[in-house]
């Protein structure tokens, strides 16, 4: 659950309130209000809200069916960011939305993500997720597959309850993307791809969720057509950022803080964006030793060490880092003619949380 209080977002600027117009090309730092909000206080802002959602997925995922209730809790338990949530209820009291429909659409977009989760286990044979076995280990993948399908269905049985097409569209399009993105992900397995390719699988899997969570908050909460827009925007460059820092910090990070093993992606044959940027500009030996892993799926003759070095002698992780934090900054920009607000900060904060997370 989001409860970082070491990474706060100084912003300075503005103090009026009024909007800003898209035209401008002054940076995010001299859009808004002097103020700080740290980690804890965005938590503080969402408690009630994030506190009604572990009450929600419970409820939502009860079935007659032992086994699916058993899946279910052990998911939910398991605990997680609830960044999606997360978002989907900050955009929603953007606009002072006060109804049962954000802690019932969070739920839904958690539980989305949470299906995803399970089938992606499976597919990638995953041993451990959140620091515990994945469920696949302990139920197996058959019984997993249906749990997964159950929970998406179950999704969606939830959210009809709101009885609003747009917002039904709106999710079955992106749980479309996202099975599409790791179908076209799986097709390039053991593959070198192209950098532009690598984006689009990364919006499909991850950015399209959190666009939609900042969406469907906009709807909820009665936006304009433009608004809904910048908040989709930012939603998406949020999730572009939230997907290249996974990937580094799969290469960088240790599997106590990351709770699965490191450098899962190149033993899955998977190609992210530092390696990606690695494979322009090392030498033919070097793309050699990357190609061999990915063709191997495992770190036969080659180490983590000596990936970590050709990386390190690319700037590779350096220069991903970096366009993660492009576009952190450009999901910043996108909601800059919103008046100033404690949840505008909490808003211009959660990419600055996404960039220097640790896990
Ligand atoms: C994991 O997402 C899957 C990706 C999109 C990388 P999170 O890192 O948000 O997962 P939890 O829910 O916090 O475990
Ligand atoms: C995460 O994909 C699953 C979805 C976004 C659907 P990955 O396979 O890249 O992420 P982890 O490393 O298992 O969390
Ligand atoms: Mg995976
Ligand atoms: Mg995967």
């Amino acid at each position: 659950m989001i409860s970082g209080s070491t990474c706060s977002l100084r912003i300075t600027g503005r103090t009026d309130g009024q909007n800003v117009t898209t035209e401008d090309t002054e940076s995010t730092e001299e859009l808004s209000a002097s103020a700080t909000i740290n980690g804890k206080e965005v938590f503080d802002l969402l408690r009630d809200d994030l506190a009604a959602l572990e009450g929600e997925f419970g409820q939502d995922t009860v079935s007659g069916v032992r086994a699916i209730t058993e899946i279910g809790e052990y998911l939910r338990a398991g605990g997680g960011k609830r960044i999606r949530p997360a978002l989907l209820f900050l955009s929603s009291k953007l606009f002072h939305y006060q109804g049962q429909g954000a802690v019932r659409l969070g739920a839904v977009v958690e539980i989305i993500h949470t299906a995803a989760l399970v089938h992606d286990d499976i597919i990638d044979e995953a041993k451990t997720r959140r620091g515990r076995p994945a469920a696949n280990t302990y139920w197996g993948n058959s019984k997993c597959v249906l749990a997964g399908d159950w929970l998406y269905m179950q999704a969606f049985k939830v959210a009809v309850q709101g009885r609003n097409f747009r917002i039904l569209d709106t999710l079955i399009e992106l749980t479309q993307q996202m099975v599409e993105g790791e179908l076209l992900q799986m097709e390039k397995l053991g593959q070198v791809i192209a950098i532009e390719e690598y984006f689009d699988l990364i919006y499909r899997k991850t950015a399209c969720l959190f666009s939609v969570c900042m969406r469907l908050g906009a709807i909820l909460g009665g936006a304009t057509a433009a608004q809904e827009e910048a908040l989709a925007q930012y939603g998406r460059d949020l999730g572009m950022a939230f997907q290249i820092v996974d990937d580094v910090l799969d290469l960088t990070a240790s599997e106590d803080v990351l709770g699965k093993p490191v450098a899962s992606d190149l033993r899955e044959g998977k190609l992210t964006m530092a390696v990606i940027h690695a494979l322009e500009r090392c030498t033919a030996e070097e793309r050699a030793k990357i190609e061999t892993i990915l063709r191997e799926r495992a770190f036969n003759g080659v180490t983590h060490a000596q990936i970590m070095e050709i990386l390190q002698r690319c700037g590779s992780l350096e220069a991903a880092t970096a366009r993660a934090a492009r576009y952190a900054e450009s999901a910043r920009k996108a909601i800059r003619t919103f008046p100033d607000s404690e949840i505008k900060r909490a808003l211009l904060w959660a990419p600055e949380f996404v960039v220097a997370r640790e896990k």
